[in-house]
């Protein structure tokens, strides 16, 4: 991307390469760009503007599921991005068993008086640099890691499972027979995240991300097509833990707003093929992919519909829509040209990624016109994601755009836009994916090749000395 300087040169690429990328030429000036439009809410409530931090994990609390200082310091990036909507700052486990790695927040009595802190870290920060905090809504995620639970060791997964999946359970050692949740614990997990929720809103959060992406437990209930009982096979079987999750807090912290991160989409998992370059797993048919077609091959949003009618129906507006797993098909939410160090190199162009991202939140706009869509995996587009997000947001095509890896990077490239300020270009995000290997390599994340802070940790040399043994 960094070589593509001009609008013509990214519309030749795009063109000699059949990508259907919308971009507009030019950026408008602030008092006209849709960047700084303000979003409404039913609660009353306002967005200052269309931009949105997405939630991004550390890798770095205490063991007992607390922040540390290098999570204070990338909740302040969020603060001072210049974003009016933080979707969650990052994803806190509601026990110590749901945590997907040692060093994962827990939200508990134990560590209540940490959110508190936290979050207000957050108000001050964004009140010392944008002056108050009344059009700034912030969310928490809340999630249960399921099969990806890793609460003790960094290298021994403490999987919970709904069901025997056909290439997961091998993938991540687990026996084909490996015990599947019961209905009685998945009730009790239901109580943690309502627990959660109601210290969540005692602390001052905005809302709460009910999660359901990323092949964590949410998202695996979804495609919980064989399992028998009251949480699985048919759709609302499937939507019953989300159902129980929001009346439960609906009863026990009223009035606090809820919000949703979708994948909407889904393809079978991908595995290393010839070269080194990502192949879906074979199977003639795949019952298992959210938002895939039967093939596992390609997408279908006739459930993810059905799931935002549910959604809506259930009072939730806020939604950010993401697809995939970063841990059996990273290309499809985090389209990167650098793999992290358990990825595949990408079986297609970046930008395809990015484009699919684009046109699945659009097509859940259109469908879902009431609903507040956050679009997510903008950050490939390095220099021109100004020129997409302006496209996008003039359109319709969503109604905020989401930051991910690139706030890691460049933390006020949001309030730049906003301001209608040139790029720092040397601060752009060019998808190392180092913040993806340092954590499954043991190490906290962080933007190791553009944080000064990261350069100089020892950490940064351990990272070095991974990716040269790769
Ligand atoms: C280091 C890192 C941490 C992340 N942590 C979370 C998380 O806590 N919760 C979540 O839903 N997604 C998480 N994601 C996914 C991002 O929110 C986002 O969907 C993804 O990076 C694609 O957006 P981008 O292209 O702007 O990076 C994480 C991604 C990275 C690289
Ligand atoms: S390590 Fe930095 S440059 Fe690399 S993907 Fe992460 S944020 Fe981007």
């Amino acid at each position: 991307m960094a070589q593509l300087k001009t609008a013509a040169d990214l519309q030749n690429y795009l063109q000699t390469n059949a990508i259907g990328l919308p971009f507009d030429e030019t950026l408008l000036p602030p008092a006209d760009s849709p960047f700084n439009r303000a979003i409404k809410l039913k609660s009353g409530r306002t967005i200052g503007n269309s931009l949105c931090i997405l939630p991004m994990e550390g890798w770095d609390g205490t063991p007992d599921g607390r922040p540390s200082a290098f999570t204070r310091n990338r909740w302040t990036k969020f603060a001072v991005s210049g974003a009016k909507l933080l979707f969650g700052c990052e994803a806190v486990a509601v026990s110590h068993a749901g945590k997907a790695n040692p060093n994962q927040l827990v939200l508990n009595a134990d560590t209540f008086a940490d959110f508190v802190e936290l979050r207000q870290l957050i108000l001050d920060q964004h009140t010392e640099q944008f002056g108050n905090t009344d059009d700034l809504l912030i969310g928490l995620q809340l999630t249960h890691s399921g099969r990806f639970c890793k609460p003790n060791s960094h290298k021994t997964f403490e999987s919970k499972i709904l069901y025997a999946h056909p290439y997961l359970n091998g993938r991540f050692g687990l026996a084909a027979d490996h015990p599947t949740l019961t209905d009685d614990e998945i009730d009790e997990i239901i109580e943690q995240y309502v627990d959660a929720a109601v210290l969540a809103q005692r602390a001052g959060f905005d809302f709460v991300d009910i999660k359901h992406c990323h092949g964590y437990l949410g998202h695996e209930f979804l495609s919980a097509v064989d399992r028998p009982g009251k949480y699985g096979g048919s759709f609302e079987n499937r939507t019953r833990y989300l159902r129980n999750i929001v009346a439960g807090i609906q009863q026990a912290a009223p009035g606090l707003e809820m919000g949703i991160r979708l994948s909407a989409f889904d393809l079978l998992p991908f595995k290393k093929g010839p070269g080194e370059v990502g192949i879906p797993e074979p199977a003639d048919q795949y019952p298992f992919a959210f938002g895939g077609r039967s093939d596992g091959l390609d997408i279908d949003l006739a459930e993810p519909k059905a799931l935002l009618a549910l959604v809506e129906s259930l009072g939730i507006q806020l939604v950010c829509i993401t697809g995939g797993s970063p841990y059996y098909n990273p290309h499809l939410m985090r389209p990167a040209l650098f793999p992290p160090s358990d990825g595949y190199l990408p079986p297609e162009d970046p930008l395809l990624g990015v484009k699919r991202q684009l046109d699945v939140t659009h097509e859940l706009k259109r469908a879902f016109p009431e609903l507040v869509i956050i679009g997510s995996g903008y950050s490939y587009l390095q220099e021109w994601l100004p020129n997409v997000a302006q496209y996008v947001l003039r359109t319709g095509m969503a109604d905020s755009v989401g930051f991910g890896r690139m706030v890691l990077s460049y933390p006020t490239m949001p309030a730049d836009m906003l301001a209608g300020r040139s790029l720092t270009r040397n601060l752009l995000c060019r998808t190392f994916s180092d913040c993806t290997t340092a954590p499954r390599n043991g190490l906290i994340s962080g933007c190791y090749p553009l944080d000064p802070h990261y350069k100089k940790l020892p950490e940064a040399e351990q990272l070095k000395a991974v990716k040269e043994s790769l």
